[in-house]
């Protein structure tokens, strides 16, 4: 691709996007956390999913490498992990929030979203009414750990640092419950029919991808051009329909 196109997310080798390495989308993300981030694929990361798969579609836009780094989500979402120049972007399901826009830069919203409560299909548990004296299982430093604070009256917060543990800590009988995205506790109960949202909450959350707050302007408006085009060309909503129709 030779044309000299503007920078609001076509090719232009004029730009400087202060990448922590040259030629390289550096992103970091917290992965297991299906369908948004995983292990596998065929992107040459070593790691597939919504979000990853969006940003490699990105990369290629922007004439970069795309790389993949697994890291702590609670520092991600507060900004330190950015902040520390670890990566350029954090691709993590990350809730655009008033309270992360302190300390971080969110791209225009990617996706849409639901917190959820995930129970065994024997625990008796129909509602968050009925959490009182339960064990709640939420990713540290999550939307959903604030959801269940706020609303799971009576019930002991379990916090874990990953999905990749809340999930195994379930089926271990650990805790009683997870609260979490919708999408994720979709795939659980898609993987193992002893388990089942039982109530879902509109809780009006976009996802953005984050960036180093005042520090990345121009990356930030090159993804933004580069996620309106993919929307404009039919690519986004083809990798859409990869992960989330049955
Ligand atoms: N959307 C929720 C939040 O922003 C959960 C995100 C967790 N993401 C992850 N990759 N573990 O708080």
């Amino acid at each position: 691709n030779d044309s000299a196109e503007p920078a609001d997310g076509g090719n232009d080798a004029s730009a400087n996007y202060g990448l922590v390495t040259e030629g390289t989308l550096s992103v970091c993300s917290d992965i297991p956390y299906p369908p948004f981030e995983m292990e596998g694929g065929d992107n040459g990361t070593g790691y597939t999913g919504f979000d990853i798969e969006i940003l490699s579609a990105v990369a290629e836009k922007l004439d970069l490498e795309l790389a993949v780094q697994d890291v702590g989500f609670d520092a991600l979402q507060s900004g330190t992990t950015l902040a520390a120049g670890t990566c350029d972007i954090g691709a993590s399901a990350m809730t655009i929030t008033e309270e992360r826009k302190a300390n971080i830069d969110f791209s225009d919203p990617y996706y849409d979203s639901l917190q959820s409560l995930l129970v065994s299909t024997e625990s008796g548990i129909e509602s968050i009414d009925d959490l009182d004296g339960k064990n709640v299982g939420v990713q540290q430093g999550t939307t959903g750990e604030n959801y269940a604070k706020e609303n799971a009256k009576g019930a002991t917060l379990v916090q874990y640092p990953s999905d990749g543990e809340l999930w195994p800590a379930i089926q271990a009988g650990q805790i009683d419950a997870i609260l979490q995205d919708q999408p994720v506790n979709l795939e659980h109960e898609k993987a193992d029919d002893t388990y089942k949202i039982v109530e879902t909450y509109d809780t009006d959350e976009s996802y953005g991808f984050a960036f180093q707050k005042g520090e990345k302007t121009e990356l930030l408006e090159a993804v933004n051009g580069a996620l309106k085009e993919l929307r404009d060309s039919g690519e986004y909503q083809e990798i859409y329909d990869e992960f989330f129709t049955a």
